[in-house]
């Protein structure tokens, strides 16, 4: 018999494990594999289940189904979120479910459209929409760019359990799959959150405000455990991840400097800066890891980058840094960038089309100087500092 759990009475985890998985969406590594969570649920009347889970464990999946009901007696497909982890498996479902109704956002109905490519039945629901099982009402509560523009929460009212998807998972596989049965799993929530929820942080806020009128006595999220023990500590760590540091304003500066010409126009940037009132935290990106200039890039009121041409482009190491920039939840959309070049200078135009392309403002042209930077070069660079912090100083 396939590994079924009971979280309350007609509420039953039917997910699949994905123990040896090592990375994620060929982006992120799961040390402890993953699972695909789906759920069951038996109203008095109808039955309904949340998400369903990749597509290559269809089959097995749906043995799991028979072994609780007769799968052309489900009414109900809920769809929080439409990623193919844990929609993948849906057309394959439908074809063995005929009755059963796909019930989404419209976001996520759109979506599924762009995935299956073939009409099918759906009922698309609006923030606080109910639909009833008889004795069990399943209300939604619509909690957009969780990570997608398409997610909602299912909130079983009676049962006091929330469906969440991809909010407060985590990529762990364990041997159970309640919070309450398993080691420590904290670090790789986090690292979750880290990966998947960071650049939504003022979007997990909201969620979590609209959580917090609600009683919610388990969480059930998408990946890993089921947080039956004190799932409050967990809304409470996400939200203390999520809660912007207050402070005085400041201006991060990343900089890369192999014979030390950008650093000394650096200084001249973090001088004019510093004139007009805001200080520059100036960092050689060598210095830091990649965790630390994710956290600087999220204080910053504005950020500048200090960039060399090498062979025609922007040194790897700084292209890094400008690709962590999606990865974030950034307070500011100011930048500007500097750099010294031998005889092309391609690198500060490329970081500029980089910076347009995520929408920052560029309130002042790029300053790049040849080689060692001549006086007026370093003035310029002064000027920009200043102007940037203006900018800042605005806000
Ligand atoms: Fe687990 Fe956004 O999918």
């Amino acid at each position: 018999m396939a590994e079924i759990f009971e979280i309350k009475p007609d509420i039953f985890w039917i997910g699949v494990k994905d123990p040896e998985l090592r990375t994620f969406d060929d982006l992120f590594p799961t040390e402890h594999g993953t699972t695909y969570n789906s759920y069951l649920i038996k109203g008095r009347d109808k039955i309904a289940v949340v998400d369903t889970v990749k597509g290559k464990r269809g089959e097995e999946y749906l043995e799991k189904v028979k072994q609780l009901v007769d799968p052309a007696d489900i009414d109900y497909f809920v769809v929080n979120h439409t990623e193919p982890d844990h929609s993948g498996s849906l057309a394959f479902m439908l074809k063995h479910c005929p009755k059963a109704k796909v019930v989404s956002t419209q976001a996520a109905h759109t979506f599924l459209g762009n995935l299956i490519h073939n009409p099918f039945p759906s009922q698309i629901v609006k923030n606080g929409e109910v639909i009833d099982l008889g004795g069990k009402r399943l209300r939604f509560l619509v909690v957009p760019f969780l990570h997608w523009p398409d997610t909602m929460f299912a909130l079983l009212e009676e049962d006091e359990v929330i469906f969440t998807c991809d909010a407060f998972g985590s990529h762990y596989c364990g041997s159970s799959i309640f919070n309450d049965e398993l080691p420590d799993f904290s670090a790789d929530m986090q690292f979750y959150f880290d990966t998947i929820m960071r650049p939504f942080k003022d979007k997990a806020l909201t969620a979590i405000d609209k959580m917090k009128n609600e009683k919610i006595a388990v969480i059930c999220p998408s990946h890993g455990p089921v947080l039956r023990s004190d799932p409050w500590k967990t809304v409470g760590l996400y939200e203390s991840w999520c809660r912007p540091e207050a402070g005085d304003k400041k201006i991060i500066l990343f900089y890369i400097s192999p014979h030390g010409n950008t650093q000394k126009m650096a200084a001249s940037v973090v001088k004019g800066a510093a004139a007009a009132g805001v200080q520059v935290d100036c960092r050689h990106i060598n210095e830091l890891t990649a965790a630390a200039i994710r956290d600087l890039m999220e204080v910053g009121d504005a950020l500048i980058f200090g960039i060399p041409t090498i062979n025609r482009d922007v040194p790897k190491p700084m292209w890094d840094v400008l690709a962590y920039l999606s990865t974030v939840h950034l307070k500011t959309n100011i930048a500007a960038v500097f750099g010294s070049y031998g005889w092309s200078g391609e690198a500060c135009r490329l970081a500029e089309e980089r910076l347009k392309g995520l929408n920052f403002k560029l309130p002042v042209p790029f300053v790049r100087a040849p080689f060692t930077p001549r006086a007026e070069a370093l003035e310029q660079c002064e000027a920009l500092g200043r102007a940037i912090a203006e900018e800042v100083l605005k806000k």
